[in-house]
């Protein structure tokens, strides 16, 4: 019973991550560029349209408010672990630390379902700017093969998600790295667009469109919120930099901050424009951004939108499979899933087997389900890793009292608690399918864990 909540000693982490230290080479501009590169993408572009059309009218922006705490009181949590245990792979590792290898292999299997799902979810939205940029040059997908079947637009498969993850997957297997360089000028790019789309959009604002600002009452917005919350996924990857960054005790918790409460603002400001622009029953097509500038007549725009939207959700899309085979690969050199994920190409020195593994799985979902399906279900394991984020914060604070983080969570543990609880209350809003699909996914995982990763855990049997 014991080892179910056998714990990886901080100590021992610290001491291995300096063996084979990584460069440390990043500072705390960088960091916030990575955050906000992970971030911002399908979510802003494409989500907030559906969202406020289905089920929060301009109301939005309070979701967007009440995602935005959630995500902050999380990110709070993740500033003090990132900072007190710079190692990466993130939440599992500091579950791993704190609440045992049962937890540690649960989040992280949840954890894969998040990071797949999400780049399956992103993909649609890059497909949805992509055939909005072409169309400004007459060219036309048909139907049948632009969109999953369920979305509304007479789809059968979606054609442009799966090819784009494909590419993305052959790139980051060869050991394509997104560069610091190439993904600073992609977010500032991505921030182009958006704030021209806010100046711009600002002009055709009608504070009649805002009217009735909650058509579907606030427990319409607390559901949007639940949706929303698909935009700030991301943040956490910065989590995941830790080992190369140059002053992690100091720069962690600031990036993570900063980068939150830039697209914090940003996604109000769009928001609000959105919905001024544009009567909010109109909104539920695949690139809203576009789509209402196109309404005011602004295609010259519209089209500049979609090539930075294209452009952003790219890096975004290299981002998060980053971090899923990372994850992957962790647990695989833990012991938790088979060898094959750790195995690294003689040539490449990538995880290569691992990233093809992941592409083709996000490809296939890609393909044939919605967006909003995905979104509901990314969500979902994001907000059990940031209640068990929350929580892990108690633990660790009276399991390494010592530890002196140089950022830490005020009011411990009435702040993460309340963390914790509001994640809670976001997921309760979330569909039943959404529960019953994630509660099968974790209950697949516990089978797994008992029969193949406690045996082959690295601390059943020590080898380092
Ligand atoms: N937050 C990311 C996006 O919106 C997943 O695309």
């Amino acid at each position: 019973m014991s080892t179910l909540f056998r714990k990886k000693s901080i100590d021992e982490m610290l001491m291995q991550s300096r063996k084979k230290e990584l460069k440390r080479s990043l500072g705390l501009l960088d960091l916030i560029f990575l955050g906000v590169g992970c971030v911002i993408g399908t979510g802003i572009f494409v989500v907030t349209g559906v969202v406020a059309a289905q089920s929060a009218g301009p109301a939005i922006i309070l979701s967007f408010i009440l995602a935005g705490i959630a995500c902050a009181l999380a990110a709070f949590c993740y500033a003090e672990f990132s900072s007190a245990v710079p190692i990466s792979g993130s939440v599992y590792t500091y579950t791993y630390a704190t609440l045992g290898e049962i937890f540690a292999f649960l989040i992280g299997w949840d954890l894969m379902l998040e990071y797949v799902l999400a780049i399956s979810a992103v993909a649609t939205g890059w497909s949805a700017y992509f055939q909005s940029l072409i169309e400004g040059f007459g060219i036309k997908i048909p139907a049948i093969l632009s969109s999953a079947p369920g979305s509304g637009h007479g789809g059968a498969v979606n054609l442009p998600a799966i090819l784009i993850i494909l590419l993305i997957t052959a790139l980051v297997s060869r050991g394509v790295k997104e560069s610091t360089r190439f993904n600073n000028i992609m977010v500032l790019v991505k921030l182009a667009v958006i704030l021209a789309f806010i100046v711009a959009g600002a002009g055709y604002v009608k504070p009649d469109n805002w009217t009735p600002f909650m058509p579907f009452g606030f427990s319409g917005v607390v559901t949007s919120a639940a949706t929303v919350f698909f935009a700030y996924i991301g943040f956490d990857v910065i989590a995941t930099a830790s080992e190369e960054v140059k002053r992690p005790q100091r720069d962690m918790p600031i990036g993570i901050i900063a980068s939150l409460a830039i697209c914090t603002i940003l996604y109000i400001g769009v928001s609000l424009v959105l919905t001024g622009m544009i009567p909010y029953t109109k909104l539920n097509v695949a690139d809203p951004v576009a789509f209402a500038l196109k309404f005011v007549g602004q295609d010259r725009l519209a089209g500049i939108i979609s090539v930075g939207a294209v452009a952003g959700i790219t890096t975004v899309l290299l981002a998060l499979i980053y971090a899923q085979v990372r994850l992957s690969y962790a647990m695989s050199r833990d012991g938790l899933l088979p060898k094959v994920l750790g195995r690294v190409h003689p040539t490449y020195k990538t995880p290569f087997v691992n990233t093809w593994i992941t592409g083709i799985i996000a490809a296939f979902i890609a393909g044939f389900v919605d967006l909003t399906t995905l979104a509901h279900l990314v969500n979902m394991g994001t907000l059990a890793a940031f209640s068990l984020i929350s929580i892990s914060i108690i633990v660790l604070r009276k399991k390494y009292p010592d530890l002196k983080p140089s950022f830490s969570v005020p009011f411990v543990p009435v702040l993460p608690a309340i963390s914790a609880l509001i994640c809670i209350y976001l997921s309760l809003s979330l569909p039943k399918v959404t529960w019953i699909s994630f509660l099968i996914w974790l209950a697949f995982g516990t089978i797994v864990y008992f029969i193949y990763a406690r045996k082959h855990s690295h601390l059943s049997s020590p080898r380092q």
